[in-house]
């Protein structure tokens, strides 16, 4: 509660989850720096990033998927206990492993976004060149390609980069976290 005081913001983690390409990561940045401007302290947790440290012994079976997942989500609870607003960008593809994450960083916090942009648009974007890779068969279970995604059933708020601009994306989550009272 000091801390809450301290920072005047409740702690929360909005969960970003979608293919690679979706463009999770560029939201997630886009609005850590709104956050940041507006005056509220927040955190970004990247896939990418944390797949080259704390990660980086782990590859993309199911089971290093979860632990991926799992270990994102105790850094973003962790966070959150310091009472950061924490935004995550991690593919996630499993229904199972994002409940868990929820479960560790508690029902009040977990915040899901799911950022939908299409398969074929994602592919068609190809940032880093992967989808030609997994298409060739250079990419063991790539995301989309060769390994499913699950998409959310019933998430918090759903963002299509096709539809919105960034601006407009980060803007749509700021004003969810005005409209649930984690920011004033
Ligand atoms: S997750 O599935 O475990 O949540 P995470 O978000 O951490 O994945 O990492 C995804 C990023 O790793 C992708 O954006 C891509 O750059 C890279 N990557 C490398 N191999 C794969 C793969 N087989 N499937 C998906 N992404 C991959």
């Amino acid at each position: 509660m000091a801390r809450e005081r301290l920072l005047r913001q409740s702690p929360a983690t909005l969960w970003l989850t979608g293919l690679s390409g979706a463009g999770k990561s560029t939201l997630a940045y886009a609005l850590e720096k709104l956050l940041l401007e507006r005056g509220h302290c927040c955190f970004v947790v990247d896939g990418d990033n944390l797949r080259h440290h704390l990660n980086s012994d782990l590859g993309f079976s199911p089971h290093d998927r979860r632990e991926n997942i799992r270990r994102a989500a105790e850094v973003a609870h962790l966070l959150n206990e310091a009472g950061m607003i924490v935004i995550t960008a991690f593919i996630s593809p499993f229904q199972a492993d994002r409940a868990m994450a929820k479960e560790i960083i508690s029902e009040e916090r977990f915040i899901e976004v799911h950022v939908s942009t299409p398969g074929v648009v994602c592919e068609r974007r190809d940032p880093k060149g992967l989808y030609a890779k997994a298409r060739r068969g250079e990419i063991p279970e790539f995301t989309g390609i060769s390994a499913p995604y699950e998409a959310p059933l019933d998430p918090d708020l759903e963002i299509n980069s096709e539809m919105h601009t960034i601006e407009e994306a980060a803007e749509k989550l700021y004003r969810h976290l005005i409209g649930l009272c984690y920011i004033k």
